[in-house]
């Protein structure tokens, strides 16, 4: 017999794909229609705890100190609800989240947050999930928050695609891949902190009924996935960041192909790029990869990433911050009597 703990706090941080996940084939179980890799980061934790009141009559929760309102909080109670399902409590929770990274930046706050959320929910109301159950659990918040229940290198796979979205559900999880020793370093650029215009929500399925470039390229990332692996089995760290460099802009490309086309590409995500290439003609292993926004992630050794940290923030000129990332570990629970 299960029992829930009165309360639980988890810390994810988190990750950056290289192998992007865009485009859902099921919107309210968040299934993509390709499977997708990342890396998990050492900066950037979310810490959440989740503790259940039986007398409320609401789900309380806060975010940063503040009380979480509109489209946050419906997220998180949301969410909530579900958890609540699956362990037949009634209970409301009171929620408090502390993240240090800019929220809707394409800055993947959600990865860590939902992960974090998922591994501290499912310990308070006893749900006794394992990690392939606790990352079908985190994606139901955020897709790309299953990759994050794990550290280092993590692969999330679509889902049987030919069965239906209840059965596929069951087979679309994450989990670790194995990796030679790579030594990597994410470099990100943060060129605009400001939350994105667009939803990454609103562009998959604008770009999904719209554009005619959603197919070619789903198709490719298949593909890219497959040499993705086989690349960080044996380490070719250029290798790893030529496959990610390309399956990164052939998403944006899919979302310029969108009617009306969405673009979170701007004059310093190109100058970055720039920079980018310029390291690569200097025979430093550098390779960028952008999200839902317009900073840029520069992949490249540890050893290298003081040098390709400089170059980038003299091309942000001023205008950005620069952040160093190595590879961190997975969503845990921490005691927080400490
Ligand atoms: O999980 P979401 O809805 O925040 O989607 C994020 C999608 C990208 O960050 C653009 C790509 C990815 O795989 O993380």
């Amino acid at each position: 017999e299960r029992t829930a703990a009165d309360g639980a706090t988890a810390v994810a941080h988190p990750n950056i794909a290289l192998i992007k996940y865009w485009g859902k084939r099921d919107e309210r179980l968040h299934l993509p229609w390709t499977s997708s890799l990342s890396m998990t980061l050492d900066i950037f934790p979310t810490t959440t705890s989740v503790r259940l009141d039986a007398e409320a009559a609401d789900d309380e929760v806060t975010f940063n100190g503040s009380p979480a309102s509109g489209e946050e909080r419906r997220r998180i109670a949301a969410f909530l609800d579900l958890v609540r399902r699956r362990s037949r409590l009634t209970h409301r929770a009171v929620v408090d989240t502390r993240n240090t990274v800019p929220t809707g930046a394409g800055l993947a706050s959600s990865a860590g947050g939902f992960a974090a959320l998922a591994v501290a929910a499912a310990a308070a109301y006893g749900l006794g999930l394992d990690d392939a159950g606790l990352s079908r659990l985190a994606r139901r918040g955020s897709g790309s928050a299953s990759r994050s229940i794990f550290g280092g290198f993590a692969v999330w796979h679509a889902g049987t695609p030919t069965a239906p979205p209840a059965e596929a559900d069951l087979s679309s999880y994450a989990e670790p891949v194995v990796a030679g020793d790579l030594d990597p370093a994410l470099v990100i650029a943060v060129v605009n902190a400001g939350p994105k215009e667009v939803s990454s929500r609103a562009a998959m399925r604008r770009t999904v009924e719209t554009s005619p470039l959603f197919e070619p390229w789903a198709a490719s990332s298949r593909d890219d996935l497959t040499e993705m692996r086989a690349a960080l089995l044996r380490a070719d760290l250029d290798a790893v960041g030529e496959i990610a460099e390309r399956n990164a802009l052939g998403m944006h490309a899919t979302m310029l192909g969108a009617r009306p086309a969405v673009r979170y590409l701007s004059p310093a995500t190109l100058t970055v790029l720039d920079s980018v290439l310029e390291l690569r003609r200097d025979g430093v292993s550098a390779y960028a990869t952008m999200d839902a926004g317009p900073n840029v992630k520069v992949l490249c050794r540890r050893t290298d990433a003081e040098r390709v940290a400089e170059a980038v923030r003299a091309a942000a000129a001023g205008g950005g911050t620069v952040h160093i990332a190595g590879p961190g570990q997975g969503a845990r629970l921490v005691d927080e009597s400490g």
